[in-house]
């Protein structure tokens, strides 16, 4: 079966909207909703926002449900000047920004990486492709911060050139999904451009249109997935 995460009402409404057969559940205080996507089974999951949140249920997802692929939806602030609102993260890997143990191991001890599944990577890039809507595929920074301070972007930039958008949870799945090496891809849609002034308001301005826009663009991605 196919697992879907979103981390807000939003983003989970924004796929409910594009199921059918849909039938919810509540496990241990974790929403899900079993259906219909593209005509594939499909479970979508509402983890809650944060590493925490995610790892708890994203393993409660996999304990309960025989899961072979999980996509993680839902929105992400850019951290790229040349980024636009809405367009498609992809991961290739998800550092979790905020893990540091540096005063113990040295640079070794700098964020904690994992690595997206390849196959499901390139499909995610070949549906963007087709659809004709701007991506970008690389590294994903996760923490338990909204990102929108100038001194948290400079530093998180510092130590990670590479990330292309900031997030609150797929650092959470991909560690658990790693874990139980669950073949897995973060697909997001950018609501901000953390590096712009008032991008919290940004957010609140395009939460709404950037679920629906990676919504879809799962949707696409389930219809390609054999
Ligand atoms: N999700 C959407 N925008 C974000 C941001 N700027 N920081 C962290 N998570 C986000």
């Amino acid at each position: 079966m196919i697992a879907i995460i979103a981390a807000m009402r939003a983003e989970v409404d924004a796929l409910l909207a594009l199921m059918k057969n849909v039938h919810e559940q509540t496990k241990d205080g974790i929403l899900f909703w079993e259906g219909i996507l593209a005509d594939k089974s499909v479970v979508l999951m509402l983890s809650g926002v944060g590493k925490g949140n995610a790892a708890l249920s994203t393993t409660l997802l996999l304990k309960n449900y025989d899961v072979s692929q999980l996509v993680n939806i839902g929105t992400a602030g850019g951290l790229k000047s040349n980024e636009e609102v809405l367009d498609l993260v992809i991961s290739a890997c998800i550092v979790q920004h905020d893990f540091d143990t540096s005063a113990l191991d040295g640079e070794s001890g700098i964020g904690l990486h994992f690595v997206a599944d390849a196959s499901l990577k390139s499909l995610c890039e070949k549906v963007c492709e087709q659809q004709q809507v701007p991506y970008h595929v690389g590294m994903i920074a996760s923490g338990d911060q909204f990102v929108s301070d100038p001194m948290l972007i400079t530093s998180l930039l510092n130590k990670f050139q590479n990330a292309l958008c900031a997030e609150m949870e797929a650092g959470g799945i991909a560690q658990v999904c790693t874990h139980f090496q669950i073949p897995f891809v973060v697909l997001r849609s950018l609501s901000d451009i953390a590096v712009k002034d008032d991008n919290h308001l940004e957010f609140m301005t395009y939460v709404q249109y950037a679920s629906k826009r990676s919504a879809a663009l799962c949707l696409e991605l389930v219809k390609a997935l054999r």
